[in-house]
C-alpha cells in the first residue's frame, strides 16, 4: 500500500504520536520526554504487547492507557518504535502506510540503504523526504555526537574506543537483574544470571551480543563500526571498539583515543566541544571532575572531557551519555520534531 502524503504541520494541534513498546525502557523514556515537552496526553497512543493492554503508565500529572499492538496500525502523525527488530519489521511498514512518520529504535532498518540512519546534530539532511527513519545504536550515537565536532574541525582518521555500558541498554529486565543480583550478593547469596550470560553485579564482562567467530567482534562492536561509517559517509573510517558491560544502571561511558587528520591543541578540542550542539564539555582537571554515567543520567547532552594530547594529532577523551535519552528516545523525538 502506498504511504499517505504527510499531513501539513498544524501550528495549534500537536501531532498524534504512537509509542510502540511504551512499557519498555526506551518507550517509557520517550513518554517522559514527550511529557517534559508539554505534549498533551490525549495526543499519545501507547502500544505494547497484549500482556500490557490496559496498563496505566504515568504521564506528566496524569496517565496513558496501553493498548495492544495489532496488525491494524492506528492512524497517527508519528510512531516511535521502541520494541524489538522483529516487531519493527512486522509493523513499521503498516504504520507508514497508515500515514505515520516512523522512527525506529531497533536494528531492523539501520543498514537498509533506503532508510536514513540519523543523528540530527550530524546528518539531518539525510532524512530528505523519508517517512521511515532508523535511530542508530546507542553507543554509536553517543560516540559520534561527541566526536562529530572534532571531525568537522580537524578531521578524524582513526578511533580506538572502549565502552563501559550500563545494563539498561539491554532493557528493563536487565535493570531488575542487576538490582536483584546486587541485593543477593550483599546478602551472601549467589548471583544468578538470566538476561546476561555472566553475573552483572560486581562484575565487568564483554558485551553479550552474538560474537562473530571469524572476526572476534561482538554485535555491538560490529554495529558501531558499520553505523559510524554510514552516518559519517566514510566507508574507510578506522574504528576499533571494545564493548563491555559494567554494573551501572543507566548511561554509557566511553574512553576514546582519536587520531585527527590535522594537528590541534587541547584547547582547540575544548573550544570545539564547548560550541557543539548536543555536547557538554566537562573537563575540570583542578577538581578531577570528568564525565560519569551518573552525571549523564537524565540529561540531554553527551558529556565529553578528560582531554589529553599524546601527539599533535592523537587525543584521548572520556565521554558519557544517557543511552535511554540521546542514545535512543531523545534522538528519536528530535527526528520526529524535525518532521512533524
Ligand atoms: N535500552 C536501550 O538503552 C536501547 C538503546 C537504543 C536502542 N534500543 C532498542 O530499543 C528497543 C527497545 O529496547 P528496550 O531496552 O526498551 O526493551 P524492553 O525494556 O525490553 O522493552 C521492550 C518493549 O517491547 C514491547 N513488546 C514486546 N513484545 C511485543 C509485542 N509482541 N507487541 C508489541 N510490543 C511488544 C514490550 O511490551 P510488554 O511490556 O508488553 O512486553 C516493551 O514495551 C530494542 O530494539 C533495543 O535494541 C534500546
Amino acid at each position: 500500500m502506498p504511504a499517505k502524503a504527510p499531513a501539513p504541520k498544524d501550528p495549534v494541534r500537536p501531532p498524534l504520536v504512537a509509542v510502540v513498546g511504551a512499557t519498555g525502557a526506551v518507550g517509557r523514556e520517550a513518554l517522559s520526554i514527550l511529557a517534559e515537552r508539554g505534549h498533551p496526553a490525549d495526543r499519545i497512543i501507547a502500544l505494547a504487547s497484549a500482556r500490557s493492554a490496559g496498563e496505566r503508565l504515568p504521564y506528566a500529572d496524569a496517565a496513558v492507557t496501553v493498548a495492544a499492538l495489532t496488525d491494524d496500525f492506528p492512524a497517527c502523525d508519528a510512531a516511535l518504535f521502541c520494541a524489538t527488530a522483529d516487531i519493527a519489521r512486522a509493523h513499521a511498514p503498516g504504520a507508514v502506510a497508515a500515514g505515520a512518520l516512523v522512527v525506529d529504535n531497533s536494528s531492523a532498518f539501520r543498514m537498509d540503504p533506503a532508510v536514513p540512519l540519523v543523528v540530527p546534530e550530524i546528518n539531518a539532511s539525510a532524512i530528505a523526504d523519508a517517512r521511515l527513519i532508523a535511530n542508530p545504536n546507542c553507543s554509536t550515537i553517543i560516540l559520534l555526537t561527541a566526536l562529530n565536532p572534532l571531525r568537522e574541525r580537524f578531521g578524524v582518521a582513526r578511533i580506538v574506543v572502549s565502552t563501559y555500558q550500563a545494563v539498561s541498554g539491554a532493557g528493563l529486565e536487565a535493570v531488575a537483574e542487576l538490582q536483584a543480583q546486587t541485593r543477593a550478593v550483599l546478602d551472601g547469596r549467589p548471583a544468578e544470571p538470566s538476561v546476561f550470560p555472566e553475573p552483572c553485579a560486581f562484575n565487568v564482562f564483554s558485551h553479550e551480543s552474538p560474537l562473530d567467530p571469524a572476526t572476534g567482534l561482538n554485535g555491538e562492536e560490529s554495529k558501531m563500526i558499520a553505523e559510524s561509517r554510514r552516518i559519517w559517509n566514510d566507508p574507510g573510517l578506522i574504528l576499533i571498539p571494545t564493548c563491555v558491560r559494567v554494573p551501572v544502571l543507566r548511561a554509557h561511558t566511553q574512553s576514546a583515543l582519536v587520531t585527527l587528520e590535522n594537528p590541534a591543541t587541547e584547547d582547540d578540542l575544548r573550544a570545539a566541544l564547548a560550541a557543539a550542539p548536543g555536547v557538554a564539555l566537562l573537563d575540570d582537571r583542578a577538581h578531577n571532575r570528568f564525565p560519569t554515567p551518573l552525571g549523564a543520567t537524565g540529561g540531554d547532552p553527551v558529556l565529553a572531557g578528560r582531554i589529553r594530547r599524546f601527539s599533535p594529532t592523537e587525543f584521548s577523551l572520556l565521554i558519557a551519555g544517557d543511552q535511554l535519552r540521546k542514545g535512543a528516545a531523545l534522538n528519536a523525538v528530535q527526528i520526529m520534531d524535525l518532521l512533524t
